[in-house]
């Protein structure tokens, strides 16, 4: 299977953003950990802070991989382009958090993408990702 990770706004200061909350990690250290997990995928990864730039990928990809583990950070909960980014594309998409955004401000607890992915996984650190890919693979 090939998965595309796709991360968000601000997600490139992992590791050194809010640590309470997202964890002293980078994503690039987790990402090799998670390449490792599998090694019979192919996983992909791309990070913007732009959403026009997660909207062209999610097009991209969308003949060319099998699925995309999404956290779209805060164009979670104001962003119906990526909504209908993801309605318009036949591959599953996974909602992940790493935060369990119920736990949080209430706005957090709005998600305009939960609607049009497979399912929502938050809550479980930069596992989440880990959960997320899993997921696709039994779909
Ligand atoms: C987040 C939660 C969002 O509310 C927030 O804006 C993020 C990260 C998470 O992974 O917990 O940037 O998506």
């Amino acid at each position: 299977m090939k998965i595309l990770i796709l991360n968000g706004p601000n997600l490139n200061l992992l590791g050194t953003r809010e640590k309470a909350i997202y964890g002293s990690e980078s994503f690039d250290q987790y990402f090799d950990e998670l390449k490792l997990l599998f090694p019979d995928s192919i996983l992909e990864y791309f990070q913007s802070n732009i959403e026009g730039e997660i909207i062209n990928k999610i097009h991209e990809v969308r003949m060319s991989c099998d699925g995309i583990v999404l956290n779209a950070a805060a164009y979670t909960h104001t962003s119906i382009a990526i909504r209908d980014a993801i309605s318009a594309i036949d591959i599953p998409v996974i909602e992940v958090h790493i935060s369990n955004v119920h736990q949080r401000e209430s706005f957090r607890h709005t998600s305009l993408i939960s609607a049009s992915c497979i399912g929502v996984i938050a809550g479980f650190g930069l596992d989440s990702y880990r959960l997320g890919v899993e997921a696709l693979m039994k779909i």
